[in-house]
C-alpha cells in the first residue's frame, strides 16, 4: 500500500499516544468492518482542549490519523474541533489510499464522541447535530 511520508512519520512516531488520568471526556469508537478501535481522552478548560491522548488498536492509517487529529485539536476550542471533518485529517496526512479513508473518519468520530461525553458529563448543552452524530456513531459501531 502506498502511504504518504506524513502517514509513515506519524505511524512510526505517533504523538499523544497513551491514556489520561481523570479525563473530562472519553470517546471510544470501533469500526465493525475492519475491527479497529480508537479511544481518545480529553481534558477541557474554558471550552478548550488542554490535554489529549489516544489509544488505537488498528492499522497504520488509523494510528497516523489518531496522531494527527490529537495534534490538530490540542489547545483548540471545542467549537472549532466540532467543525473538523475527515478531509482536514486526510489533508494533514498528505492523503490516504482510498480504501483507508474510513480510518480518518474513525478519528473524527472519536474526538467528537469525546466532546459529546464531556458535555454530557458536565451537563452542558449538547448541540443537536452532535446528538444526531452520536446516535449514528453508536448505531454504526454495533453492526
Ligand atoms: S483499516 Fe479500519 S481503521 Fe484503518
Amino acid at each position: 500500500m502506498q502511504y504518504s511520508k506524513k502517514v509513515l512519520q506519524h505511524f512510526r512516531h505517533p504523538k499523544n499516544m497513551g491514556k489520561l488520568k481523570n479525563p473530562d471526556g472519553i470517546g471510544k469508537v470501533g469500526n465493525p468492518i475492519c475491527g479497529d478501535v480508537m479511544t481518545i481522552y480529553i481534558k477541557v478548560k474554558n471550552k478548550k482542549i488542554t490535554d489529549i491522548k489516544f489509544e488505537t488498536f488498528g492499522c497504520v492509517s488509523a494510528i497516523a490519523s489518531s496522531s494527527i487529529i490529537t495534534s490538530l485539536v490540542k489547545g483548540k476550542k471545542i467549537d472549532y474541533v466540532l467543525k473538523l471533518t475527515k478531509d482536514n485529517v486526510i489533508k494533514k496526512l498528505g492523503g490516504l489510499p482510498p480504501i483507508k479513508i474510513h480510518c480518518s473518519v474513525l478519528a473524527v468520530d472519536t474526538i467528537h464522541e469525546a466532546i459529546y461525553d464531556y458535555l454530557k458529563k458536565k451537563k452542558l448543552k449538547i448541540p443537536k447535530f452532535l446528538e444526531k452524530r452520536h446516535e449514528l456513531i453508536i448505531k454504526g459501531s454495533k453492526h
